[in-house]
């Protein structure tokens, strides 16, 4: 079965009140619609349909970088469901397999939901849920699975709006059905709004089958207002802390470890409390994360123990047995295997050889102002306490940096660098200098 995806966005979530366009907040550190994509995406769609209107130019721009080959179309007006996917439709002439049409700001949905609308042999399928409080929803009228009408709550009766099952707003439809169905639509309603909803009463009426697939009501959570994108926020990480434990991960305190949607946490991981993974961490089996720990766009291999207070930032490559210790902060740099950076340190911009010792306080002083450099250090090199290492800089196989020292040429291999001023001893004069303070305070207390 072919399938195409449109994801309906161009609304402007009123109640969100905000400048940003409502599928552009976070949960898991991703934008709604990201979370959307994602479920649809599992699918393999042929084709991937975006609908913005709201904040069009920003929607476009984040669905570019989270789906690139995603198509965004334009709903200039928000004059229904209906026509937003009319908007899309024209984008997928000559497509004849299956459209699954499901909303932006619905992130909870599971791809295996989506897999069964997909696979409904029904002309229109719908997904339906049973509402704790069905409040708003449009209601189902089925019997059964088979489905035979929409009503929005607005149009309905009283024993209409007394139905418990309602419509999630996923639909599943025939591609070809869809197009001449959705040209059918009309606004005469009590919103005055071409409603997607209608097709299921437009298909029965051809004498085609309609059905309902039903799923927790978790899955079809909305977001409306900042208290739901809390909401959903809670939910969803409690949702990945249960996947990640089901998946071999230990947590000394699940609830305090903050995931984002693409975290990738493999077996026998243990993870202190306090950690928060930003967008794009991956972590192989058996690496170890200490408490307060603030990880984002990095690669943690095999092995590797990290934290606690310890920061990697985008672009933090840790191959197998690296340690990295507290108060460290990496970015943008390749540290190989068994690097030690054990306390107090900035590596930005770096390359760092097998089995380099990099001591406390160690800083790659990668920026000059303008632009970015690189600092390379060689296999099994020691560098000492409190070096700076002034970018560009390379420091070869096995050289030695003396603590406190400012490196601003290249240091061969082999080599030890000392790059500080020379120490001199003055015998004595120390206690001469305390003697004199001394005598001096004495004297000041007589004279008060
Ligand atoms: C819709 C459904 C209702 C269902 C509910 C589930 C219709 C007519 N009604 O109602 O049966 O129970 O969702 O939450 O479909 N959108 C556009 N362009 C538009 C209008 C909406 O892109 O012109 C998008 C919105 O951004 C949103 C989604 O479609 O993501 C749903 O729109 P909304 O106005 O919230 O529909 P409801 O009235 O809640
Ligand atoms: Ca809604």
């Amino acid at each position: 079965m072919t399938i195409a995806l449109i994801v309906l966005a161009a609304g402007q979530g009123t109640r969100m009140n905000s400048d940003l366009p409502k599928v552009l907040h976070r949960i898991g550190a991703a934008p709604l619609v990201a979370h959307a994509l994602a479920a649809g995406r599992a699918l393999e769609p042929e084709q991937v349909i975006v609908v913005a209107g709201h904040g069009a130019e920003a929607v476009t721009k984040a669905v570019g970088k989270i789906d690139p080959e995603a198509k965004v179309v334009l709903q200039a007006e928000q004059l229904g469901t209906g026509h937003a996917v009319a908007q899309a439709l024209p984008a997928l002439e000559g497509f004849d397999g299956r459209v699954i049409m499901l909303y932006g700001d619905t992130p909870f949905i599971r791809p295996e939901t989506l897999e069964r609308l997909a696979e409904s042999t029904a002309a229109v399928t719908v997904l339906g849920f049973e509402a704790a409080d069905p409040g708003r929803y449009g209601r189902l009228i089925a019997k059964g699975n088979a489905l035979d009408r929409i009503v929005e709550f607005k149009d309905a009766s009283d024993e209409e709006r007394a139905i418990m099952l309602c419509n999630s707003g996923v639909i599943a439809c025939d591609a070809v059905l869809l197009t001449e169905l959705v040209a059918g639509l009309k606004n005469d309603n009590a919103a005055g709004e071409y409603y997607l909803t209608d097709i299921v009463a437009a298909a029965r009426a051809k004498g085609l089958s309609a059905e309902v697939v039903t799923c927790p009501e978790e899955e079809t959570l909305g977001i409306n207002t900042r208290a739901e994108l809390a909401r959903a926020e809670a939910l969803f990480q409690a949702r990945m802390r249960a996947e990640a434990m089901e998946n071999g991960v230990t947590m000394v305190d699940p609830d305090t470890v903050w995931f984002a949607l693409d975290t990738y946490i493999g077996r026998d991981v243990v993870i202190g409390p306090n950690v928060v993974f930003g967008p794009d961490v991956t972590i192989e089996s058996g690496a170890q994360i200490e408490a307060f720990c603030h990880l984002e766009g990095c690669h943690i291999s095999r092995g590797a123990t990290v934290g606690p207070f310890a920061r990697l930032r985008p672009g933090a490559e840790l191959a197998e047995d690296v340690h990295i210790g507290n108060f460290v902060e990496v970015k943008n740099s390749i540290l190989a295997e068994g690097v030690k950076v054990g306390h107090l340190t900035y590596l930005g911009d770096a390359d760092i050889g097998e089995g380099t010792n990099i001591g406390a306080g160690t800083v790659t002083c990668n920026y000059d102002g303008v632009f970015k450099h690189r600092t390379t250090v060689g296999a099994n090199a020691f560098i000492g306490s409190d070096t700076m290492l002034v970018a560009p800089v390379t420091v070869g196989d096995g050289a030695l940096t003396g603590s406190g020292s400012v490196i601003t040429e290249n240091v061969p291999a082999g080599a030890i660098a000392l790059g500080r001023a020379k120490q001199m001893n003055r015998p004595g004069l120390a206690t001469k200098l305390f003697e004199m303070l001394r005598a001096k305070k004495a004297n000041m207390k007589k004279g008060s």
